[in-house]
Protein backbone atom coordinates (compact mmCIF):
# COMPACT_ATOMS: atom_id res chain seq x y z
CA UNK A 1 0.00 0.00 0.00
CA UNK A 2 1.04 3.24 -0.77
CA UNK A 3 1.81 6.08 1.90
CA UNK A 4 2.32 9.57 1.54
CA UNK A 5 4.73 10.98 4.29
CA UNK A 6 4.79 14.54 4.10
CA UNK A 7 8.04 15.82 5.80
CA UNK A 8 9.38 12.16 4.95
CA UNK A 9 13.09 14.02 4.60
CA UNK A 10 13.54 15.52 8.40
CA UNK A 11 14.00 13.95 11.80
CA UNK A 12 11.01 12.41 12.70
CA UNK A 13 9.64 11.97 9.13
CA UNK A 14 13.48 10.28 7.83
CA UNK A 15 13.00 7.50 11.04
CA UNK A 16 9.51 6.87 10.12
CA UNK A 17 9.69 6.11 6.36
CA UNK A 18 12.33 3.36 7.05
CA UNK A 19 9.70 1.71 9.73
CA UNK A 20 7.18 2.07 6.99
CA UNK A 21 9.27 0.76 4.52
CA UNK A 22 10.68 -2.01 7.07
CA UNK A 23 6.69 -3.29 7.38
CA UNK A 24 6.49 -3.15 3.21
CA UNK A 25 4.39 -0.28 2.95
CA UNK A 26 5.40 1.72 -0.06
CA UNK A 27 6.30 5.46 0.89
CA UNK A 28 6.27 8.29 -1.41
CA UNK A 29 8.10 11.38 0.52
CA UNK A 30 6.81 15.26 0.22
CA UNK A 31 9.17 17.31 1.34
CA UNK A 32 9.78 21.22 0.61
CA UNK A 33 13.82 21.02 1.83
CA UNK A 34 13.35 23.69 3.63
CA UNK A 35 15.00 22.16 6.87
CA UNK A 36 16.01 18.67 5.35
CA UNK A 37 18.53 17.61 2.71
CA UNK A 38 17.81 15.38 -0.27
CA UNK A 39 21.38 13.16 1.20
CA UNK A 40 18.26 11.54 3.83
CA UNK A 41 17.45 9.54 0.91
CA UNK A 42 21.12 7.79 0.97
CA UNK A 43 20.22 7.15 4.59
CA UNK A 44 16.98 5.68 4.48
CA UNK A 45 17.83 3.16 1.33
CA UNK A 46 21.29 2.06 3.20
CA UNK A 47 19.63 1.22 5.99
CA UNK A 48 15.77 -0.61 4.10
CA UNK A 49 17.78 -1.20 0.96
CA UNK A 50 15.11 0.80 -0.66
CA UNK A 51 14.86 4.44 -2.05
CA UNK A 52 11.32 5.74 -1.38
CA UNK A 53 9.78 8.36 -4.48
CA UNK A 54 10.36 11.59 -3.60
CA UNK A 55 8.58 14.59 -4.89
CA UNK A 56 9.69 18.32 -3.84
CA UNK A 57 6.49 20.08 -2.70
CA UNK A 58 5.62 23.04 -0.90
CA UNK A 59 2.24 21.89 0.74
CA UNK A 60 1.76 26.09 0.66
CA UNK A 61 1.13 25.95 -2.93
CA UNK A 62 -2.53 24.79 -3.61
CA UNK A 63 -2.15 24.11 -6.74
CA UNK A 64 0.86 22.33 -6.17
CA UNK A 65 -0.90 19.95 -3.58
CA UNK A 66 -3.85 19.31 -6.40
CA UNK A 67 -1.68 17.67 -8.90
CA UNK A 68 0.29 15.81 -6.26
CA UNK A 69 -3.24 14.53 -5.85
CA UNK A 70 -3.95 13.72 -8.99
CA UNK A 71 -1.17 11.64 -9.77
CA UNK A 72 -1.63 9.56 -6.36
CA UNK A 73 -5.02 8.75 -6.49
CA UNK A 74 -3.88 5.11 -5.17
CA UNK A 75 -2.60 6.81 -1.51
CA UNK A 76 -4.13 4.28 1.00
CA UNK A 77 -2.70 6.92 3.96
CA UNK A 78 -1.50 9.62 4.81
CA UNK A 79 1.17 10.30 7.48
CA UNK A 80 1.98 14.62 8.37
CA UNK A 81 5.50 15.71 9.42
CA UNK A 82 5.71 18.70 7.43
CA UNK A 83 5.87 22.05 9.74
CA UNK A 84 7.71 24.46 11.07
CA UNK A 85 8.58 23.69 14.31
CA UNK A 86 10.81 26.09 15.99
CA UNK A 87 9.24 27.62 19.33
CA UNK A 88 11.30 30.99 19.44
CA UNK A 89 11.01 31.54 15.81
CA UNK A 90 7.48 31.51 15.62
CA UNK A 91 6.95 33.94 18.75
CA UNK A 92 9.18 36.36 16.28
CA UNK A 93 7.53 35.59 13.26
CA UNK A 94 3.75 34.50 13.87
CA UNK A 95 2.55 34.58 10.16
CA UNK A 96 5.02 32.56 8.73
CA UNK A 97 3.60 29.51 11.01
CA UNK A 98 0.20 29.94 10.48
CA UNK A 99 0.54 30.20 6.96
CA UNK A 100 3.13 27.36 6.57
CA UNK A 101 1.78 24.52 9.24
CA UNK A 102 -2.36 25.69 8.80
CA UNK A 103 -2.32 26.08 5.22
CA UNK A 104 -0.36 23.26 4.48
CA UNK A 105 -2.74 20.94 6.34
CA UNK A 106 -6.16 22.03 5.19
CA UNK A 107 -4.60 21.77 1.50
CA UNK A 108 -3.91 18.29 2.11
CA UNK A 109 -7.20 17.72 4.25
CA UNK A 110 -9.14 19.11 0.79
CA UNK A 111 -7.39 16.93 -1.16
CA UNK A 112 -7.68 13.80 0.78
CA UNK A 113 -11.11 14.15 0.76
CA UNK A 114 -11.28 12.83 -2.52
CA UNK A 115 -9.53 9.90 -2.01
CA UNK A 116 -11.19 6.64 -1.56
CA UNK A 117 -8.95 5.94 1.86
CA UNK A 118 -8.93 8.74 4.45
CA UNK A 119 -6.32 7.85 6.81
CA UNK A 120 -4.79 10.62 8.62
CA UNK A 121 -1.99 10.44 11.09
CA UNK A 122 -1.23 13.60 12.35
CA UNK A 123 1.98 15.19 14.02
CA UNK A 124 1.13 17.07 17.39
CA UNK A 125 3.37 17.74 20.60
CA UNK A 126 2.51 17.89 24.15
CA UNK A 127 2.90 21.28 24.17
CA UNK A 128 -1.09 21.12 23.86
CA UNK A 129 -0.96 20.52 27.36
CA UNK A 130 1.29 23.81 28.61
CA UNK A 131 2.11 23.16 31.93
CA UNK A 132 -0.10 20.13 33.10
CA UNK A 133 -2.25 20.44 36.54
CA UNK A 134 -1.61 16.60 37.02
CA UNK A 135 1.47 14.10 36.07
CA UNK A 136 1.67 12.09 34.48
CA UNK A 137 -0.42 13.99 31.77
CA UNK A 138 -2.85 11.86 30.36
CA UNK A 139 -4.75 12.29 27.53
CA UNK A 140 -8.07 13.83 28.65
CA UNK A 141 -5.77 16.50 30.31
CA UNK A 142 -7.42 20.13 29.52
CA UNK A 143 -5.75 21.54 26.30
CA UNK A 144 -3.82 24.83 27.67
CA UNK A 145 -3.80 28.26 25.92
CA UNK A 146 -0.97 28.15 23.83
CA UNK A 147 2.70 29.22 25.21
CA UNK A 148 3.89 30.11 21.38
CA UNK A 149 2.39 30.56 17.73
CA UNK A 150 4.05 27.18 17.12
CA UNK A 151 2.55 25.53 19.88
CA UNK A 152 -0.79 26.99 18.84
CA UNK A 153 -0.72 25.56 15.04
CA UNK A 154 -0.56 22.18 16.92
CA UNK A 155 -3.83 23.02 18.57
CA UNK A 156 -5.14 24.86 15.78
CA UNK A 157 -4.53 21.48 13.44
CA UNK A 158 -6.30 18.94 16.15
CA UNK A 159 -9.44 21.19 16.08
CA UNK A 160 -9.31 21.14 12.03
CA UNK A 161 -8.83 17.56 12.08
CA UNK A 162 -11.45 16.68 14.60
CA UNK A 163 -13.94 19.18 12.67
CA UNK A 164 -13.21 17.30 9.23
CA UNK A 165 -14.21 14.32 10.60
CA UNK A 166 -16.82 15.30 12.16
CA UNK A 167 -18.54 16.31 8.88
CA UNK A 168 -16.96 12.87 6.96
CA UNK A 169 -17.66 9.63 8.99
CA UNK A 170 -14.83 8.14 6.13
CA UNK A 171 -11.86 10.23 7.50
CA UNK A 172 -9.95 8.42 10.04
CA UNK A 173 -7.46 9.96 12.07
CA UNK A 174 -5.47 9.92 15.02
CA UNK A 175 -3.34 12.84 16.46
CA UNK A 176 -0.07 11.62 17.98
CA UNK A 177 1.02 14.20 20.68
CA UNK A 178 4.91 13.51 20.92
CA UNK A 179 6.89 14.11 24.17
CA UNK A 180 10.89 15.23 23.37
CA UNK A 181 11.91 13.02 21.03
CA UNK A 182 15.79 12.14 20.64
CA UNK A 183 18.19 10.01 19.39
CA UNK A 184 19.09 8.28 15.78
CA UNK A 185 18.67 5.01 14.05
CA UNK A 186 21.29 3.12 15.83
CA UNK A 187 22.47 2.24 12.34
CA UNK A 188 23.74 6.39 12.57
CA UNK A 189 22.68 6.51 8.72
CA UNK A 190 20.28 9.00 9.88
CA UNK A 191 19.52 11.52 12.79
CA UNK A 192 18.87 14.90 13.91
CA UNK A 193 20.45 17.71 11.65
CA UNK A 194 19.72 21.11 13.04
CA UNK A 195 20.15 23.39 10.90
CA UNK A 196 22.57 26.76 12.65
CA UNK A 197 22.37 26.46 16.78
CA UNK A 198 20.31 23.91 17.79
CA UNK A 199 17.73 24.99 20.04
CA UNK A 200 16.69 21.64 21.57
CA UNK A 201 19.12 19.99 24.57
CA UNK A 202 20.33 16.68 23.16
CA UNK A 203 21.83 18.30 19.55
CA UNK A 204 23.24 20.85 21.88
CA UNK A 205 24.74 18.66 24.68
CA UNK A 206 26.49 16.48 21.27
CA UNK A 207 27.58 19.51 19.40
CA UNK A 208 29.12 20.62 22.68
CA UNK A 209 30.78 17.55 23.41
CA UNK A 210 32.13 17.22 20.03
CA UNK A 211 33.84 20.74 19.98
CA UNK A 212 31.45 22.85 17.97
CA UNK A 213 29.77 24.39 20.79
CA UNK A 214 32.00 25.79 23.82
CA UNK A 215 29.41 25.11 26.48
CA UNK A 216 25.83 23.93 27.42
CA UNK A 217 23.78 26.74 28.76
CA UNK A 218 21.13 24.52 31.55
CA UNK A 219 18.32 27.06 31.89
CA UNK A 220 17.85 27.14 34.97
CA UNK A 221 18.26 25.21 38.27
CA UNK A 222 15.72 27.10 40.66
CA UNK A 223 12.46 24.94 39.47
CA UNK A 224 10.52 22.87 41.75
CA UNK A 225 11.74 19.38 41.26
CA UNK A 226 14.03 17.21 42.97
CA UNK A 227 17.37 19.11 41.63
CA UNK A 228 15.72 22.15 40.49
CA UNK A 229 16.35 21.65 36.61
CA UNK A 230 13.06 21.28 34.49
CA UNK A 231 12.10 17.77 33.65
CA UNK A 232 10.42 15.94 30.42
CA UNK A 233 9.65 12.97 28.98
CA UNK A 234 12.94 11.77 26.76
CA UNK A 235 11.44 9.04 23.81
CA UNK A 236 14.14 7.71 21.67
CA UNK A 237 12.89 8.73 18.27
CA UNK A 238 12.85 5.00 16.53
CA UNK A 239 10.30 4.11 19.34
CA UNK A 240 8.55 6.90 18.42
CA UNK A 241 8.49 6.24 14.39
CA UNK A 242 7.29 2.93 15.20
CA UNK A 243 4.23 4.77 16.80
CA UNK A 244 3.32 5.93 13.90
CA UNK A 245 3.04 2.74 11.76
CA UNK A 246 1.21 0.90 14.40
CA UNK A 247 -1.39 3.64 14.09
CA UNK A 248 -1.57 3.72 10.60
CA UNK A 249 -2.44 0.31 10.88
CA UNK A 250 -5.04 0.31 13.38
CA UNK A 251 -6.69 3.12 11.12
CA UNK A 252 -6.10 0.40 7.77
CA UNK A 253 -7.44 -2.61 9.81
CA UNK A 254 -10.24 -0.24 10.90
CA UNK A 255 -9.65 -1.11 14.62
CA UNK A 256 -9.88 2.78 15.80
CA UNK A 257 -13.26 3.34 18.16
CA UNK A 258 -13.59 6.84 16.96
CA UNK A 259 -12.44 8.07 13.79
CA UNK A 260 -10.75 10.96 15.57
CA UNK A 261 -8.39 9.99 18.22
CA UNK A 262 -5.31 11.10 19.98
CA UNK A 263 -2.32 9.56 21.96
CA UNK A 264 0.48 10.07 24.04
CA UNK A 265 3.93 9.33 22.91
CA UNK A 266 6.19 9.31 25.38
CA UNK A 267 7.76 7.13 27.67
CA UNK A 268 6.32 7.54 30.85
CA UNK A 269 9.27 8.75 32.67
CA UNK A 270 10.52 11.97 33.48
CA UNK A 271 14.44 13.23 33.67
CA UNK A 272 15.93 16.22 34.25
CA UNK A 273 18.11 18.16 32.57
CA UNK A 274 20.90 17.45 35.06
CA UNK A 275 20.14 13.29 34.74
CA UNK A 276 20.15 14.03 31.17
CA UNK A 277 23.56 15.42 30.76
CA UNK A 278 24.57 12.57 33.44
CA UNK A 279 22.85 9.48 31.30
CA UNK A 280 24.80 11.41 28.18
CA UNK A 281 28.23 11.51 29.83
CA UNK A 282 28.06 7.78 31.02
CA UNK A 283 27.40 6.43 27.10
CA UNK A 284 29.81 8.52 25.93
CA UNK A 285 32.87 8.52 28.39
CA UNK A 286 33.22 12.42 28.52
CA UNK A 287 32.33 15.10 30.09
CA UNK A 288 30.41 17.61 29.69
CA UNK A 289 31.24 21.49 29.69
CA UNK A 290 28.25 22.87 31.05
CA UNK A 291 26.73 25.87 33.32
CA UNK A 292 23.59 26.87 35.22
CA UNK A 293 22.13 30.08 33.93
CA UNK A 294 18.41 31.52 33.91
CA UNK A 295 15.45 29.87 33.11
CA UNK A 296 14.31 30.27 29.53
CA UNK A 297 10.90 32.02 28.44
CA UNK A 298 8.28 29.44 27.93
CA UNK A 299 9.62 26.57 29.96
CA UNK A 300 7.22 24.35 31.31
CA UNK A 301 8.44 23.03 34.71
CA UNK A 302 7.91 18.99 34.31
CA UNK A 303 6.09 17.60 31.73
CA UNK A 304 5.99 13.87 31.12
CA UNK A 305 3.15 11.28 29.54
CA UNK A 306 0.76 8.64 30.83
CA UNK A 307 0.53 5.84 28.75
CA UNK A 308 -1.27 4.03 29.27
CA UNK A 309 -3.70 4.59 26.25
CA UNK A 310 -0.91 3.99 23.94
CA UNK A 311 0.47 0.71 25.73
CA UNK A 312 -3.30 -0.80 25.90
CA UNK A 313 -5.26 0.50 22.72
CA UNK A 314 -2.57 0.91 20.16
CA UNK A 315 -0.86 -1.69 21.81
CA UNK A 316 2.31 -0.03 21.51
CA UNK A 317 5.30 0.56 24.15
CA UNK A 318 8.82 2.05 24.41
CA UNK A 319 11.66 -0.48 24.30
CA UNK A 320 14.81 1.65 24.25
CA UNK A 321 16.04 3.48 27.60
CA UNK A 322 17.35 7.23 28.00
CA UNK A 323 21.10 5.89 27.99
CA UNK A 324 20.07 4.07 24.37
CA UNK A 325 18.67 6.64 23.14
CA UNK A 326 21.37 9.37 24.16
CA UNK A 327 24.42 6.88 23.42
CA UNK A 328 22.38 6.91 19.68
CA UNK A 329 22.65 10.48 19.52
CA UNK A 330 26.46 10.58 20.45
CA UNK A 331 27.04 7.71 17.48
CA UNK A 332 25.11 10.04 15.09
CA UNK A 333 26.97 13.15 16.03
CA UNK A 334 30.77 11.41 15.80
CA UNK A 335 29.54 10.01 12.26
CA UNK A 336 27.92 13.21 10.63
CA UNK A 337 31.30 15.18 11.68
CA UNK A 338 33.99 12.80 10.63
N1 LIG B 1 17.56 23.05 27.79
C1 LIG B 1 18.70 23.57 28.38
N2 LIG B 1 19.67 24.07 27.55
C2 LIG B 1 19.57 24.07 26.19
C3 LIG B 1 18.38 23.52 25.60
C4 LIG B 1 17.40 23.04 26.44
O1 LIG B 1 18.84 23.60 29.59
O2 LIG B 1 20.47 24.54 25.51
C5 LIG B 1 16.52 22.52 28.67
C6 LIG B 1 15.19 23.25 28.54
O3 LIG B 1 15.16 24.35 29.39
C7 LIG B 1 14.21 22.14 28.92
C8 LIG B 1 14.89 20.87 28.44
O4 LIG B 1 16.26 21.20 28.28
O5 LIG B 1 14.10 22.09 30.30
C9 LIG B 1 14.36 20.37 27.12
O6 LIG B 1 14.40 21.43 26.19
P1 LIG B 1 14.16 21.20 24.63
O7 LIG B 1 14.31 22.52 23.96
O8 LIG B 1 15.00 20.08 24.15
O9 LIG B 1 12.67 20.68 24.57
P2 LIG B 1 11.33 21.41 25.04
O10 LIG B 1 10.73 20.52 26.06
O11 LIG B 1 11.52 22.82 25.41
O12 LIG B 1 10.58 21.45 23.65
C10 LIG B 1 9.90 20.34 23.19
C11 LIG B 1 9.80 20.38 21.67
C12 LIG B 1 8.92 21.52 21.20
C13 LIG B 1 7.62 21.55 21.97
C14 LIG B 1 7.90 21.54 23.45
C15 LIG B 1 6.62 21.46 24.23
O13 LIG B 1 11.07 20.52 21.08
O14 LIG B 1 8.65 21.30 19.83
O15 LIG B 1 8.66 20.41 23.78
O16 LIG B 1 6.84 21.50 25.58
F1 LIG B 1 6.92 22.65 21.68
Amino acid sequence: MKILVTGGLGYIGSHTVVELQSEGFEVVIIDDLSNASEKVLDGIEAITHKRPIFEKLDLKSKIGVTDFFKRHKDIGGVIHFAAYKAVGESVNNPLMYYENNINSLVYLLQEMAQLDKKNFIFSSSCTVYGQADKLPITEDAPVKPAESPYGNTKQIGEEIIRDTCRVDQDFKSIALRYFNPIGAHPSAEIGELPIGVPQNLVPYITQTAIGIREQLSVFGNDYPTPDGTCIRDYIHVVDLAKAHVVALNRLLGNKNEANFEVFNLGTGKGSSVLEAIKSFEKVSGTKLNYKIVGRREGDVTAAYAETTKANTILGWKTKSSLDDAMASAWRWEQRIRK
